[in-house]
């Protein structure tokens, strides 16, 4: 049997947010450049939409940082399996994640960018569970804050699956 997954958020809803977020980022940094740190896997859907609807000069990198396993509850463990290719040095930085849930995984990453000098450092997530926070995390730029349900696509997981989905879903029930 498959998982029953349901339409969350739609595409369209998705489409429209992420504009309006790049519009704020666009303005807030005009006459500047902005440098996206992808936090991989899930927020590759999200960054890659964003950063094509920012209208200022945008650069990029890959970060790969997990308090994860392949189930949904936090392992409470952060570490990095991927650094960023290039330095932060007098870079505007936006760490883009697809969701902040407890908060470990950012709350961790934050403060190791810091200490790389970048001229400015800013937090734009698509989802936000604030009902589930264990630490606390300055978000800058927020999509949609969700209530405390688990969520797939758009570059969010359940075991590796559903990444692909074009909208954010609910998992109503799982399959065998
Ligand atoms: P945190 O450190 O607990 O904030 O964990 C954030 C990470 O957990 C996200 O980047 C996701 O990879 C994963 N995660 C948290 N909630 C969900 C969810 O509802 N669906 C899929 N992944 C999730
Ligand atoms: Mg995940």
């Amino acid at each position: 049997m498959s998982d029953k997954i349901s339409v969350m958020i739609p595409e369209e809803e998705i489409d429209k947010r992420v504009r309006e977020m790049a519009a704020q980022i666009s303005k807030e940094f005009e006459g500047e450049s902005v440098h996206l740190i992808c936090i991989l896997k899930g927020s590759v859907m999200f960054m890659a939409d964003l950063a094509k609807r920012i209208t200022i000069p945008v650069t990029m990198d890959f970060m790969k940082v997990s308090s994860y396993g392949d189930g949904t509850k936090s392992s409470g463990i952060v570490r990095i399996s991927k650094d960023t290719d290039e330095g932060l040095e007098g870079k505007n930085v936006i760490v883009i994640e697809d969701i902040i849930d407890s908060g470990r995984t950012l709350a961790y990453l934050l403060e190791v960018l810091a200490q790389r000098g970048p001229k400015s450092l800013k937090l734009c997530t698509l989802l936000d569970k604030p009902s589930r926070r264990v630490k606390e995390v300055p978000v800058d730029y927020t999509g949609f804050v969700i209530e405390d349900k688990f969520v797939v696509g758009y570059g969010l997981d359940y075991a590796q699956k559903y990444r692909n989905l074009p909208f954010i879903g609910l998992v109503e029930e799982l399959g065998e």
